[in-house]
């Protein structure tokens, strides 16, 4: 579910976002990494500014700076230290500036981070943010102010997320923190904790919130959405992400619901039928495969093998029909032979993939891999395979744009496209971007477009009349 290759900021400012003539200190908060920091980031706007902490999008008008920050491959890290570097200088111009670092770093490098001369204040984990007030006073009497502690209960059920997104149309809707399920190549699991389901009145409350605000769509988000389970008292006793996702779409019926991640040993035939069943229900399936090969996938702790990976991608075909699935590869992990590459490409040609995020394998100390096995695939092989990896997925997103050709889709407009005023973009069920002449239609409209041509990252199109 981290969404993107590039550096991804996320400057929040959103409908009460903004800070307001009483409050006496302004937060500015930078995110990186996946939807759950900018989810993340949604809870802690909201808990600073119950506190008297307003928010600023201007970096120079800021008391307070907080980086929300990844540690899933080397490079996320990297790119926070460049930051971290860039906001001392301004620390150093601004006496009082207060600069911590929360998210996955944070819980990775704990005290480490404030060994380093004058670079943080504030050092918090993903379940510490309700201590921010506190832990704030005490940082602003020049103490170092840390809490890293994880927790088996914090899901942050009752705080109202500040919307950060700008659109008003979507909003990300957390609905589980953490993992178990300790994939050997990742961090996670022991960044964010272990797996917590948020209860389900709270969730249901919050979609009801954004629909009376005017959204129009939900992306219902967790580290790994299927193996949602809460209690209830019902004669079953618990509630599980096909049901979740059931009483979401039943009873906001104008809106869209989509998630992510699915991980592909819980994607079960029942949740498949609750997905075909809603026509509000996002045709679109974030399933990671990660590698082609029964051997790498064993190595990795997937808990699947290439064949039931792809029986999955079957059961999707079958059941929902129209749905485009995606997923994330990683290149070059431990022992990965040329072979298990060639399994990769044959799994990726086979699933057919609408799209696809791609990586090269990083070694996260503390990982069973780093322990346990050998990082001993050539930079430049793994570069090579990566490379191999991007090219085929290119081909095989161009095939599924070129499908597209002709037929119309509904799309919920998000906004005006960014090279040109008179058109607008929105996404179709099944996640495509799609580009069209405005005509009169605004963000939060469905909108009934036929797809003329495609550019390798968008769909074009037209509306049609109604
Ligand atoms: N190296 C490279 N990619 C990784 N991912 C997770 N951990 C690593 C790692 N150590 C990728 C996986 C996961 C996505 C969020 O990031 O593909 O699905
Ligand atoms: Fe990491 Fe695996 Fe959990 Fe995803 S399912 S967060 S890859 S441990």
């Amino acid at each position: 579910m981290y969404m993107t290759l590039k550096p991804r900021y996320h400057s929040p400012a959103g409908y009460s976002a903004e800070a307001s003539g009483t409050d006496k200190r302004r937060l500015y908060i930078e995110t990186y990494g996946c939807q759950m920091n900018v989810s993340d980031s949604e809870v802690v706007v909201s808990i600073m500014k119950e506190n008297g902490v307003g928010y600023t999008e201007d970096i120079t008008r800021a008391d307070i700076i907080l980086i929300n920050t990844c540690s899933i491959r080397e490079n996320a890290e990297q790119r926070v230290w460049g930051r971290l570097d860039h906001f001392r200088k301004i620390k150093n111009s601004k006496p009082g500036l207060i600069v911590g670092i929360i998210g996955c770093m944070a819980e990775r490098l704990k005290e480490k981070l404030l060994e380093k001369e004058k670079l943080v204040d504030l050092v918090i984990g993903p379940d510490a943010y309700r201590e921010l007030p506190s832990l704030l006073e005490e940082a602003g009497t020049g103490q170092k102010a840390i809490n890293v502690l994880l927790s088996r209960e914090e899901t942050y059920a009752d705080i109202s997320p500040v919307r950060t997104d700008k659109n008003n149309v979507s909003a990300f809707v957390s609905i589980m923190r953490g993992c178990n399920n300790y994939c050997s190549y990742c961090v996670v699991p022991f960044t964010r904790g272990r797996e917590r389901s948020r209860d389900p009145e709270s969730v249901l409350r919050e979609i009801g919130t954004l629909h009376e605000n005017g959204y129009k769509e939900v992306t219902l988000l967790g580290q790994n959405v299927n193996s949602y389970m809460h209690k209830i008292s019902s004669p079953a006793g618990y509630l599980d992400f096909s049901g979740l996702l059931e009483q979401a779409a039943a009873l906001y019926p104008g809106m869209r619901m989509r998630f992510s991640t699915s991980h592909p040993r819980d994607i079960s035939d029942k949740l498949l039928h609750t997905i075909a069943r809603h026509d509000n229900i996002c045709k679109h399936i974030h399933l990671p495969a990660q590698s082609g090969s029964t051997r790498i996938l064993k190595l990795m702790n997937r808990g699947y093998t290439r064949e039931e990976y792809l029986e999955r991608i079957s059961a999707i075909r079958n059941i929902v029909g129209d749905c485009a699935i995606s997923t994330d590869i990683i290149s070059g992990f431990c022992s990965e032979t040329g072979e298990d590459h060639l399994q990769t490409l044959s799994l990726m040609k086979e699933a057919a993939y609408d799209f696809a995020y791609m990586f090269k394998y990083s070694e996260r100390p503390g990982t069973r891999a780093a322990e346990k096995l050998n990082d001993d695939v050539p930079e430049e092989v793994k570069s090579r395979r990566l490379s191999e990896i991007i090219s085929l997925q290119g081909t095989l997103s161009a095939r599924s744009k070129e499908a597209d050709m002709g037929k119309t889709f509904e799309v919920l407009v998000e906004g005006k496209s960014k090279k040109s005023d008179s058109e607008l973009f929105g996404r179709t069920s099944q996640n495509k971007v799609v580009v069209f002449p405005s005509n009169g239609f605004k963000s939060g409209d469905f909108v009934n477009v036929r797809i003329t041509r495609f550019t390798p990252a968008t769909l074009i199109g037209i509306a049609c009349p109604e």
